[in-house]
Formats: structure tokens, sequence, C-alpha cells
């Protein structure tokens, strides 16, 4: 029986940081490494400043806080820790590929590629390595391939041989701790048991067998691809229907209730908001299409596709949508954004329907505030590709063109809707649940909107009161 006692985990990110934190928090007896090429990414998970920590989520600086420097340590060191690791999981981004043969869909396996090769040149003794990151069905082989090929060539000194397994990760942001903590299902595929097993082991410190599944590494290759591309056909579905709602009378949620009572269908998964984000729906979609297009399938990635193009339509809807209400011009206009991130409860900005949307705006000519109780100001200039204005600048309108749209960051939800013609609320954060939107409308300027893209606010009466107006997504009611 081949026993685990160092691991490596090579990527630091959104997922190899949980995901280790929780390893290590479940297996004292285990000492576990994280690596990667991005200092100050390191720098960030070593600081002593918890709040500093390259990743938000709720209940993971405890647990950084318990383990790191005992059995958890983060390092740019990828030789050593690769050398002395019995187990690698491969942890790095996969994102969408920007050109070349198959640019924007297939997944650029660049740093894949690099990982394995990496491997391949320090690992020592037998070494089994975990495909962690969303990979396209077959990357085990290509891995294999590299790893197998090093081994032969005459100048490589280590003397290692591996097996390849493929065990995706089904977090979701913002929730991460709780689902590694308590995961629906671990998935573990590969083609030798042993190595199964030994990966088995480290997992059932904490999970019950019984959710502990095995199959070939194709199968498990495939259905991460397709447990995301099933969760945002969800999503873009009931976003389709709130669009009839909108036109109908019908009120979304009610329609979401209805049909999620129904146990065939199950009631997650149906809120309507602005569009799904997140670095992952959107790629692995294209991912699979491609590979739907390759294998010779046109239809099957026509279907898929369609998820995703009905999600792009969906956000400019929201943006037109605005614009309409506001008498169909927003130049000059000041409109609040409250939320930057793909969803609450993360820092997260990758694919945020935000961006789309307050492309759109800015393009309109409006000039945004835009507040997030997390995302850094830095990560939405980058989002916009758009300098940040300076927000007296804005007031005087010094120095803007007025046919040009602009924005600035916002740390206070107040100061954000001061002299605000609308707020656009698009993350579902729980401060502005609790807005008191009648000493809002006071300071906003009327006529006033509050376009509720998350359906997060259940005050009808108190904006009949505030005498403002109020959208929200999917209510024809
Ligand atoms: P990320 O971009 O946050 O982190 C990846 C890290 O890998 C980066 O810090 C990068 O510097 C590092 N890296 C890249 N090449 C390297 C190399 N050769 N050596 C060392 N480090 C290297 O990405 P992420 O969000 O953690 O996603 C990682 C993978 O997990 C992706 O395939 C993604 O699809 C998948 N996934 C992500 C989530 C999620 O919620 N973010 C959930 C499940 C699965
Ligand atoms: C998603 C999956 O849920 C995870 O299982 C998976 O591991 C992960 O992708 C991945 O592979 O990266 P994540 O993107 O972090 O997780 O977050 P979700 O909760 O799935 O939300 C995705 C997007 O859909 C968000 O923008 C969210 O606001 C939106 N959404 C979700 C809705 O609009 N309505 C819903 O009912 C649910």
């Amino acid at each position: 029986m081949i026993k685990l006692k160092n691991i490596c985990c090579i990527g630091a990110g959104y997922v190899g940081g949980p995901t280790m934190a929780v390893f290590a928090d479940k297996c004292p007896h285990l000492k576990i490494n994280v690596v990667d090429i991005n200092e100050d990414r390191i720098k960030a998970w070593n600081s002593q400043k918890l709040d500093d920590l390259p990743v938000f989520e709720p209940g993971l600086d405890l647990i950084i806080k318990k383990c790191r420097n005992k059995n958890l340590y983060f390092s740019t060191n990828i030789e050593e820790k690769i050398k002395n690791a019995d187990i690698i999981f491969i942890s790095v981004n996969t994102p969408t590929k920007e050109k070349g043969i198959g640019a924007g869909k297939v997944s650029d396996l660049k740093w894949v590629e690099a990982s394995a090769r990496q491997v391949a040149k320090f690992a020592s003794g037998h070494t089994i390595v975990v495909e962690k990151s969303t990979l396209p069905v077959k990357t085990a082989e290509v891995i294999k391939t590299i790893l197998e090929a090093a081994q032969s060539s005459p100048d490589n000194e280590s003397k290692a041989s591996f097996d390849v397994l493929s065990n995706p990760e089904f977090l979701a942001e913002g929730s991460a701790i709780k689902d590694l903590v308590k995961p629906d299902r671990v998935l573990i595929g590969g083609e030798n048991k042993e190595a199964i097993n030994a990966l088995s082991e480290i997992y059932k410190n904490w999970v019950p067998s019984e959710k502990i599944l095995h199959t070939n590494i194709w199968s498990s290759e495939l259905a991460k691809l397709t447990a995301n591309a099933f969760l945002a056909q969800r999503v873009s579905s009931i976003n389709s229907i709130s669009a009839i709602c909108e036109a109908t009378g019908a009120d979304v949620r009610e329609v979401s209730r209805a049909i999620g009572s129904d146990s065939r269908i199950g009631s997650k998964f149906l809120d309507s908001g602005p569009g799904f984000g997140g670095s992952c729906f959107k790629k692995d979609i294209l991912n699979l299409v491609y590979l739907c297009q390759y294998f010779g399938l046109p239809e099957v990635a026509k279907f898929w596709e369609e998820v995703v193009r009905l999600n792009e339509w969906h956000q400019h809807r929201i943006s037109k949508l605005i614009v309409k209400k506001l008498f169909g011009t927003i130049s000059g206009k000041k409109i609040a954004i409250l939320g930057f991130a793909f969803k609450a409860n993360t820092n997260d900005t990758r694919e945020s329907a935000a961006i789309t949307i307050c492309k759109d705006l800015i393009e309109e000519g409006a000039f945004l505030a835009i507040h997030d109780p997390k995302v850094d100001p830095a990560q939405i200039k980058k989002d916009l590709c758009i300098e940040e204005s300076v927000e007296n600048d804005l007031k005087t309108l010094k120095d803007i063109p007025i046919s040009d749209g602009a924005w600035f960051f916002s740390d206070e939800i107040k100061n954000t809707l001061i002299g605000a013609d609308a707020a656009v609320i698009l993350t579902e954060w729980d401060i502005y649940k609790k807005i008191n939107w009648i000493e809002m409308s006071k300071i906003m300027r009327r006529p006033s909107w509050v376009f509720d893209a998350r359906s997060t606010l259940l005050l009808t009466e108190q904006f009949k009161e505030a005498g403002l107006n109020y959208w929200r997504i999917g209510d024809g009611s």
C-alpha cells in the first residue's frame, strides 16, 4: 500500500490555497507545501496580516492561522518541494486560449504543461501526479507522455516513476471552505487502484467513504466539465425565463419556487441574476464546445454554446434596460454600482457580469461610482481597461469631456449614492440588503431608480414611501 507523507501543490490560487489549507487542517500528519511562480502571491499567503491573504473566503483565515508553518507551507522553491513530494497536485490556471488554434474556446494548457515538465525534471521516487485543475478530456495522456518522455531522456538525472490521477475540484467561491469540508462527492479517476486508494485515504480523514467516487480517468475529466455546464445551463435557463416574466407580468421568483419544488428539478441554482460570472463556467462550456466540434458533434456543440450566448445577451439586456428607464440617455448621469465581484463573499471579479454592464454604461456616457466591500479598485481598473477618475473631477466634470463616461471607486455606500440618478445592485452582498432606502432617497437625484439585478431587496413598501422607482430582475408584476 502506498503511504503518503509529503504533498506538494503547484498553484497557490483560489483552488490550491483553500484546498490545501483544508487538507492541512484535516490531516495534521501530512506535510503540505503549496508552491507558485508568483512571488507576490506567496508573500501574501505568508503575510502576518490575515486581511492580506490573496484569496478571501469565509473561514479561510482561521485555518491559515492554525496550520501555517506547522504542516502547511507556502513557497516559491518549486524544485525542492517537488523533489520531496510523494504526491503532487497540479492546480494551475487553465484560462481560455486567446490566440492560435481553438482561440476563444479551448483551454490554454501551457501552465499545465510547464508544471508537468517541472515535475518530470525534479520529482524523485514514485510520485502520484494529480490533475486538480479543470482540464479537457484526455489531458492526463499529455501529462503522462511528458512525464514518461522525460524519464527516457539521457540528461534526466531524476529516477522517478509516476501515476497520473484526475481529481477535479467542485468548490464554489465564497463557500469554498464549507464545500471542501463537506463535499457532495470527491471524484477520483485513474487506472492504478493502488494510487487511487492512496489519494482516497487522504480524503477519508474527513469525507465518508461512500462520497468518494472512483471512475476511469476520462469520465472524471468529463464529469467536471459536465457539472459546470449543467449548473451554468440552469442559470441561463432561469435568466431566459426572467425576461419572459418581465414581459408577461409573471415573477421569476415565484416561477423558481414553483418549479424548484418539483424534486426532479430541485430548488438550487434557480436564482435569476445579472448573468453568471466566475472564472470557470464560460471557460469550461467553451471547452466542451470545442471538444464536441473536435469529435464531429456540431449539434451538441451548438446546444452548449447557446448557454454562453444567452448569458451574454442577458447581461447586455440589463444595461439596455437601465438606459431605457432613464429616459433613453445616461450621458452625464451618475450611476451607483453596488457590487463588482461575480458573486457575494469573494473578491474575485473574473467574468463578473459587472464588467460587461459597467462597460456598457460607461460607453453610454455615464459616471459610475463603484462600490464593493472586497474588490480592490486596481482590479476594477484592470477589468474595465479604463483609468479611474478622481471623484472631485467628476463632481465638477473638470477634465472629462461631457460625452465620455468615467468611473471612480467609492469605499462608502452613502458616498456612492450621493447625487446618483440610479443605483444598480449587481452582487448580492449582505450589506446591500440593509441599506435604508428612505434615507438614501434623500441624497439621490430625483427621479431616482434602484435596479435590483439580484432580487436582494424585498422592500417594496419602503420604495414607495421613499418615492424611488424600483426595478427587480424578472419581476413583471
Ligand atoms: P488561479 O489563477 O487563482 O491560480 C493558479 C495559480 O497557478 C497562479 O497563482 C499561478 O501563478 C500559478 N501557476 C501557474 N503556472 C505555474 C507553474 N508552472 N508553477 C507554479 N505555479 C504556477 O486559478 P484557480 O482559480 O485556483 O484555478 C485553478 C484551476 O482550478 C483551474 O483549472 C480552474 O478551472 C479550476 N477550478 C477553479 C475553481 C474556482 O473556484 N476558482 C473551482 C474549481 C476548479
Ligand atoms: C462554480 C461551481 O458552482 C463549482 O462547483 C465549480 O467548482 C466552480 O464553478 C469552478 O469550476 O470554478 P463558482 O463559479 O465559484 O462555482 O460559483 P457559483 O456559485 O457556481 O456561481 C457562478 C455564477 O452563477 C455566479 O456569477 C453566480 O452569481 C451565478 N448564479 C449562481 C446565479 O446567477 N444564480 C444561481 O442560482 C446560482
